[in-house]
């Protein structure tokens, strides 16, 4: 989704940094790009449709400046066009935005009677506004502080003011913006990729915080008061941005599972201490978006099955507006690879204010959700570039399994012995999970039959009925092909009439409720349809399947992540016999920062 970066430097390649950021946040996905630089009294601005790389092609190579801000936009307000790209000006200020605001009708109305706006967007409201109090009060604190009362919504806002030259004004509301520096820099930033490269030292600014930054200086504000703030480490490994030997980061993502997996389970299973306790709970909520959202719903069947707690998984932009049942026994759990995705993060902040007990399973260390939770435990991924998650996800259904098989231990529902071979599993779990993703051959034979499909279904019940929902959705986000998951019991109460000769479907047989499944494989076999199926038992189905991918026989701790591997890669080799965009797709955003 959006990115910002913003330059204030000593040297005079502001204008390169600010373009190489944006380079490093392109993977969040976006539509246009745009840059806004200091030269002489003047301020350039240079946008475009499309890509940062055509940003590039239309900025003089010799241009140089001291300050510039910049921002990929991904369309919410507005088509994506020249036009709607950021940054925008009006009168005397300078602005690029990540966020929504909310109350953009009713201050557009009152300030089209002073200024005639030229975009369809929110943020060119946004700076109508500062303008407005800048031109009444010409002062930058009564400004910004008038702004943080009236505005309504979401924002991380680079502020450039023409009157205030080798300024940038840094503000935040519910969306992320960190500042790092080094000797000759101050560098502004929406994520971590865009600074990385220059410093490892930065203050994150948090709600209702802002930052007047100069060449020599930076003073924080909340508000209208003065405050200080400590500076960050950052501590993370594995950012390499580098897609190595791989064509796609999306495949070299998949073949790092095994490592991920590794680093994310390996101090558990030696010391499954160190892992949070959810047993003393009577009641578990866990609150994710998309895959993490799927990966939840493994981990339910895990807690109620194994652990014997009441568990609910609901989606974070219901969640965040719907009634809560919890009290003291209760612990909700908010699952995100990116951790600002902004509907879980409100989530999280309707349930903190309710002084519930929160755990976060997070990928990205510095993120808001992940200083926000009481309790986190972090998936060892490393950073997910690919839009479509594929490491990330596993790592969270590993540490929900993890979290269960701890709380059914506690309880005395599993022998010590049923825990050690369990432990066991979770160590062969990495290498068997790097044999499957060895076996590319069969992957990309089921993804050839495919090629001409227009619609693609996956079926499974219970544990496997979810792990073939996040396989759907991979084939959706990366092939733009229609698929739907469905029970296996269900579909005969409507679906069954979407089955005609020849559909292929996936289907997920990996538990005690293979025979059941089965059934359900006869009923749609019987109207023609075609099936792949993804089982550990190699007896089902022999004549009458399609294609099967066999992976190991395992319990159901560690069977999900097994069953999705292949998923993944079929939705990836389809994807590329399809010639989509994989790291990119179409109308995706890597990380989720507006409602
Ligand atoms: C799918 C995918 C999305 C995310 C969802 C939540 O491949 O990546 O569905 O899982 O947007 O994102 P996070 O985990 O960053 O909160």
């Amino acid at each position: 989704m959006c990115g910002i970066v913003g330059i204030l430097n000593k040297k005079e390649d502001a204008i390169k940094m600010a373009l190489d950021g944006l380079s490093s946040l392109e993977y969040r996905g976006y539509d246009s790009a745009g840059i806004a630089y200091q030269k002489d009294e003047s301020i350039i601005t240079v946008k475009t449709k499309g890509r940062v790389q055509k940003l590039k092609e239309k900025i003089d190579k010799n241009e140089k400046s001291l300050l510039a801000i910049a921002h990929t936009r991904w369309a919410t307000h507005g088509e994506a066009n020249d036009r709607n790209a950021h940054p925008h000006t009006i009168g005397d200020i300078t602005i690029v935005h990540n966020g929504i605001i909310e109350n953009e009708q009713e201050l557009k109305e009152e300030l089209k009677k002073y200024y005639t706006f030229q975009s369809d967007t929110d943020t060119e409201v946004a700076c109508a506004f500062l303008d407005f109090y800048y031109q009444k009060t010409n002062s930058m604190i009564d400004t910004i502080t008038k702004f943080m009362d009236t505005i309504k919504g979401s924002y991380a806002i680079l502020i450039l003011c023409k009157k205030e030259p080798d300024t940038i004004y840094a503000i935040k509301k519910d969306s992320p913006l960190i500042i790092a520096i080094n000797e000759e820099s101050k560098l502004i930033a929406s994520d971590v990729p865009a600074i990385l490269k220059y410093s490892k030292n930065y203050y994150v600014l948090e709600d209702m915080e802002w930052a007047k930054i100069t060449k020599n200086d930076i003073s924080f504000y909340q508000k209208s008061k003065k405050i200080e703030k400590e500076i960050n480490t950052f501590e993370g490994s594995n950012l390499s941005s580098d897609k190595g030997c791989y064509p796609h980061y999306m495949l070299k993502e998949m073949m790092e599972e095994k490592e991920s997996l590794e680093k994310t389970i390996l101090p558990y299973l030696t010391n499954l201490d160190l892992l949070t306790d959810v047993s003393k709970y009577k009641k578990i909520e866990i609150v994710a978006c998309g895959s993490a959202y799927h990966a939840g719903l493994i981990g339910k069947y895990l807690l109620e099955e194994k652990a014997n707690i009441e568990t609910h998984v609901e989606l974070a932009s219901e969640y965040r507006y719907k009634h809560l049942f919890l009290d003291s026994d209760s612990l909700v759990i908010f699952i995100s690879q990116s951790g600002e995705t902004a509907d879980t993060l409100a989530a999280l902040k309707k349930v903190k204010k309710q002084g519930i007990k929160t755990l976060g399973i997070i990928n990205v260390k510095e993120s808001s959700i992940a200083r926000y939770v009481d309790d986190v435990l972090y998936t060892e991924a490393g950073c997910e570039i690919a839009v479509a998650t594929t490491k990330a996800y596993v790592t969270q259904v590993a540490l929900l399994s993890l979290l269960a098989l701890k709380a059914a231990k506690k309880k005395k529902l599993l022998k010590e012995e049923e825990v050690k071979k369990i432990l066991e599993e979770f160590y062969q779990l990495p290498r068997q999970v790097n044999d499957l993703l060895q076996e590319k051959e069969s992957s990309k034979k089921i993804a050839r039959m495919l090629t001409k499909e227009k619609d693609i279904f996956y079926l499974g019940r219970g544990l496997d009925s979810y792990v073939m929902m996040e396989g759907s959705l991979k084939l959706k986000e990366i092939t733009y092909l229609h698929s739907e998951c469905y029970s296996a019991g269900e579909l005969k109460h409507g679906s069954i009439s979407l089955i005609e000769k020849g559909s292929k479907i996936f289907i997920g047989a990996t538990t005690e409720l293979n025979d059941k499944t089965i059934s359900n494989a006869k009923e749609v076999i019987a109207r023609g349809g075609e099936i792949i199926l993804i089982t550990n038992d190699d007896t089902l189905l022999q004549k009458e399947r399609k294609e099967r991918i066999l992976i190991p026989i395992t319990s159901s701790f560690v069977s999900p992540i097994l069953e999705v591997i292949p998923l993944q890669m079929i939705a990836y080799y389809l994807g590329c016999y399809l010639k989509r965009d994989i790291d990119k797709p179409r109308n995706l955003a890597k990380s989720v920062t507006v409602e």
